[in-house]
């Protein structure tokens, strides 16, 4: 039996919220630090080895491309929370394989939906063709698949996929529909980072989780806080209480923040130094030296920790810093726990030193710049206007940098991802970013009443139609509509909006006829050349 709400109870308390975050703010806000509801973290025993998500390379075919399947699928998954959870996964019960592509190559995905709900799978980070990027346009009904492909065309990093249905995101990646993505690039394999998966180059998706006595999870993606829900149990990998048995001098952490509403603010619970190495979209040009690395949901970061033989240390989260114009972080998600133990073993084989020179990441050039656009993000809309399937908000031309100027006109914290690829942050509140923010982003956080500028270009694929979208990665947010939709443009391209969903069985603008179940994807896959051949 899923304790997850019907659509009828969410649709009422998606109405209950948006009444609550427009009318009644400020008492929650109270009724929320008063009760501490949700936000405190149980100390739980690391006595479960971590495990890691099984490798998808995919099968290279006689054209060379490399194919990859994927089936959305209901499941249980056993916590160790006191029995079975009801969850979804990609070929499995929760999470997904992690996929691992080169640049270079060609690849297509076979997504089967075997759930008995809509979905959409996008690929977080990834420059793709706005028909392949699985937001919430590229819907997947049950029983049918989607094919997109593309060519893969940006530098190694450290990616993820999630589901992205309108309105439905919080709940169905909080339940299980999401993985890691991984690029791989020859040329950053003289980076001196290691590299060998589950040993000493480690994925972790970090999430956080409530659970009520019989194991089942709490599936509630408003929560009691602003933000969204909170949960009071850290999950790595889908397991609680994970510990991983070091064997090496050094290992690389792949962090991924793949949670609904909470900030984590990493460091090693003896407070020692580590090298971060990447940020969303690839490598830093040189490694940084860092004691804690703050993560909002959807935030990526890469990080080489040193160890000594025989010891003990924790991957711990301390709490975030989100500005000064919040009184209390304790209702987004505050405090100090553990997050993952390590157990060095008593004679560690030796790494290579990280190399000093990382990646060729040119400064970023605002004056390159030629339209300075402006968002301003509140509760629930960007610019005034909650997020429409049917209007597009930004029509972009192709090849040029512009400045996206971010500003959080809420008391409360925001963040903000740009879909096809990343940025580059100029600055906050007038000043440059601190180097672990200098580098390749996608996912930006935007401190209550601050301006994030970002300096914004799109290549390769241009579509008058299918938008890319732009959004708060706080998924309550996003699903609320703190979310716009944007098209790339060739010079004399007439923008058509995409149809709105209750259109989207009619005849949809340059989609044929939907008379089969299956008739979607295979449509999706007809166009799918001509958008692959824009790109590299
Ligand atoms: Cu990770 Cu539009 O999202
Ligand atoms: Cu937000």
């Amino acid at each position: 039996m899923s304790r997850r709400p019907s659509l009828t109870q969410r649709r009422a308390l998606r109405a209950w919220s948006l009444a609550a975050l427009l009318g009644m703010a400020a008492v929650v806000l109270t009724a929320c630090s008063a009760m501490g509801t949700g936000t405190g973290i149980s100390q739980v025993e690391f006595t479960h080895p971590l495990t890691f998500p099984a490798v998808l390379s995919g099968d290279r075919g006689p054209d060379g491309t490399r194919t990859y399947d994927l089936t959305a699928e209901a499941g249980t998954t056993d916590f160790g929370m006191g029995g079975p959870a009801d969850t979804i996964g990609l070929n499995g019960s929760y999470l997904g394989p992690t996929l691992r592509m080169t640049r270079g190559e060609r690849v297509k995905v076979r997504v089967r939906n075997d759930l008995d709900e809509m979905t959409t799978l996008h690929w977080h980070g990834l420059h793709v063709p706005a028909r392949m990027d699985g937001g919430p346009h590229q819907m997947i009904e049950p029983g049918t698949t989607w094919r997109p492909r593309w060519t893969v065309d940006q530098p190694a990093a450290t990616l993820w996929y999630h589901s992205h249905p309108h309105g439905e995101t919080a709940q169905q990646v909080y339940r299980g529909l999401a993985g890691m993505l991984l690029i791989d690039d020859p040329e950053a394999d003289g980076a001196g980072l290691p590299a060998e998966y589950g040993v000493d180059d480690l994925p972790l998706v970090v999430q956080d989780k409530t659970f009520v006595d019989d194991g089942q999870l709490v599936v509630d993606p408003i929560g009691h806080a602003s933000t969204g829900f909170l949960g009071d149990t850290i999950v790595v990998n889908g397991v609680v209480g994970a510990f991983h048995e070091v064997t090496t001098e050094a290992v690389r952490l792949r962090l991924l923040n793949a949670s609904n509403s909470r900030f984590y603010n990493f460091g090693l619970s003896d407070g020692r130094e580590f090298q971060m190495v990447a940020s969303d979209g690839g490598l830093l040009p040189q490694p940084l030296d860092l004691d804690r690395i703050q993560l909002s949901p959807g935030e990526r970061a890469e990080i080489v920790v040193r160890f000594s033989p025989g010891e003990t240390v924790a991957l711990a989260s301390y709490p975030p810093d989100l500005g000064h114009s919040i009184g209390t972080s304790e209702r987004f998600g505050s405090g100090t726990f553990d997050v993952v133990q390590f157990r060095a073993a008593p004679s560690l084989t030796a790494s290579a030193p990280v190399a000093p020179e990382l990646a060729d990441v040119p400064a970023p050039d605002a004056a390159t710049a030629t339209t300075t656009r402006r968002f301003g993000i509140t509760d629930t809309a960007i610019n005034g206007r909650p997020m429409d399937m049917g209007r597009i908000d930004q029509v972009v031309p192709i090849d040029t940098s512009e400045v996206w100027e971010v500003t959080n006109q809420n008391p409360q914290p925001h963040n903000f991802h740009v879909h096809d690829g990343s940025f580059r942050v100029l600055t906050i509140d007038g000043a440059a970013p601190p180097p672990q923010l200098a580098g390749y982003k996608d996912t930006v956080y935007v401190a209550p009443r601050s301006t994030v500028r970002l300096l914004v270009r799109f290549t390769d694929y241009a579509d008058p139609t299918w938008p890319y979208m732009f959004h708060c990665h706080l998924l309550l947010h996003e699903d609320m509509g703190v979310m716009g939709q944007f098209v790339v443009v060739r010079p004399g391209d007439k923008v058509v909006p995409p149809p709105r969903p209750h259109d989207s069985h009619n005849l949809g603008v340059g989609q044929a006829p939907v008379d089969s179940a299956t008739a979607p994807a295979e449509t999706q896959a007809a166009h799918t050349d001509h958008s692959v051949r824009s790109g590299g």
